[in-house]
């Protein structure tokens, strides 16, 4: 067994009888299921192990995807994509763009651009193993993955995508949400944050990331994703980007250009937007050690999110959802500790948003389900999903029991003139809370 059947196969047991010790139930056997198939699916694609994981569809726009995979060596890497599933007249997109291409020994990653909105492309990676010895550049076996397809954003891709949090590379939790996310088959899935814990090398990020218990669970289905505080922890997180694509620097202006991370896209007829609210310590935080600089990252996203909601997409949209890792909205136990809520979110964005008439902001960080209505001062609802845990939660040496705490998938769609919002818990395999929401008037 080699080291990604190992890991796989450990993951998938490790979920399946975390599964079983639930209450059994006709979803979560489905969920099972779908892990095991997709696991399946991922070894029978192997083939001389240059490729390591499944291909990652990464910051999808309109006119744009990004793809990464992992290997096992120092490898050239490209991508063929096509309109056919046949792969006639492909293009072909290199890793690293322009240049030297970004060939590496653990992660390759490809741009493709020139697409066009809510159209369904198919596409092939392939691996070129490289062995670079000074003026030495010999070029070894090429491996190739089987054909899969993607869709890109835009108004008249199905209004519907999915979010997972705080997941924490927890394996059986991943185990469960992956599962869902095959069996809801969204446009898109939302990553609200905490993927990780603390990074400390390459190999945390790839495993955190590339090689899933549900290897397959973004080669169809692109990843949006938004920094949670623990994607500022370890001294590998300067380094994410490696791994984590950021955005393209032309769907911002260039006063923007460092906004890497934030995006404001189309699913249909939802408008999402991403905000990034940084590390939960504040800059000048004893742990910081100085080496955090966020208030200021935090401000330079107040005229970019005024900007994207005057944008003509995001205006006309019958929906605006934010999201952003860290809740805006405290409970009210929990005002008192600036890291559990974002106060300058709440002062900031939150009048841009309600002047905008956006319907909800989804949030993470708490790792449990909670739900805040909109009021006479806000038009937005605040929803929270689950962290990773199974009923308790450990601060220390303290443990809190909670049947609030499981892994939940938020599945958000615009059906029927209205938008759904289903909270699920994937622990016990049910609707832990349903929410709708009328279009923008
Ligand atoms: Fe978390
Ligand atoms: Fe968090």
């Amino acid at each position: 067994m080699n080291r990604r059947d190992f890991i796989g196969g450990s993951a998938l047991f490790a979920a399946a009888g975390l599964v079983r010790a639930a209450a059994a139930s006709t979803a979560e056997e489905a969920a099972k299921a779908a892990v095991a198939a997709d696991a399946v699916a991922f070894r029978r694609q192997q083939t001389s192990g240059l490729i390591e994981s499944m291909p990652m569809l990464q910051a999808p726009a309109e006119t744009s995807m990004g793809i990464v995979w992992s290997v096992t060596a120092m490898a050239n890497g490209w991508v063929d994509v096509s309109e056919s599933p046949d792969m006639s007249n492909a293009r072909r997109f290199t890793c690293g763009g322009y240049g030297l291409t970004g060939f590496h020994e653990r992660v390759l990653q490809v741009r493709l651009t020139g697409l066009k909105p809510s159209t369904r492309y198919w596409y092939r990676i392939r691996a070129e193993r490289i062995d670079y010895r000074r003026n030495k550049r010999m070029r070894y076996e090429t491996e190739e993955s089987s054909v899969h397809s993607f869709m890109t954003l835009g108004p008249r891709t199905p209004s519907h995508f999915c979010v997972i949090n705080d997941t924490h590379m927890n394996r059986p939790a991943l185990g469960m949400v992956m599962a869902k996310l095959a069996e809801l088959k969204p446009s898109a899935i939302l990553w609200n944050g905490d993927a990780l814990n603390a990074c400390e090398t390459v190999e945390t990020a790839v495993e955190a990331l590339l090689l899933q218990p549900a290897p397959g669970y973004a080669s169809k289905t692109p990843v949006l994703f938004n920094n949670g505080n623990h994607e500022n922890r370890g001294v590998w997180a300067r380094y994410l980007d490696q791994i984590l694509m950021k955005r393209l620097p032309t769907e911002r202006s260039p006063r923007d250009w460092e906004l890497g991370r934030n995006f404001a896209v189309r699913i249909g007829d939802i408008a999402l937007i991403g905000l990034d609210t940084g590390d939960d310590r504040a800059d000048d935080h004893p742990m910081s050690a100085g080496l955090s600089n966020f208030q200021p990252y935090r401000e330079a996203q107040t005229p970019w999110l005024k900007d994207v909601l005057a944008r003509p997409e995001i205006a006309s949209a019958p929906y605006i959802l934010a999201s952003c890792h860290i809740p805006l909205l405290p409970r009210a136990s929990e005002k008192d500790n600036p890291m559990w809520w974002t106060e300058y979110g709440l002062r900031n964005w939150g009048p841009l948003l309600t002047a905008a008439g956006a319907q909800a902001v989804i949030v993470g960080h708490m790792h449990e389900y909670r739900f805040n209505p909109p009021d006479g001062t806000r038009s937005w609802a605040q929803i929270e999903g689950g962290g990773f845990e199974l009923g308790e939660r450990r601060f220390g040496a303290k443990t809190i029991v909670n049947p609030g705490y499981f892994p939940t998938v938020t599945d958000v769609r615009a059906e029927g003139g209205k938008l759904v919002v289903e909270v699920w818990d994937v622990w016990h395999g049910r609707v832990a809370g349903r929410h709708e929401f009328s279009p923008r008037r």
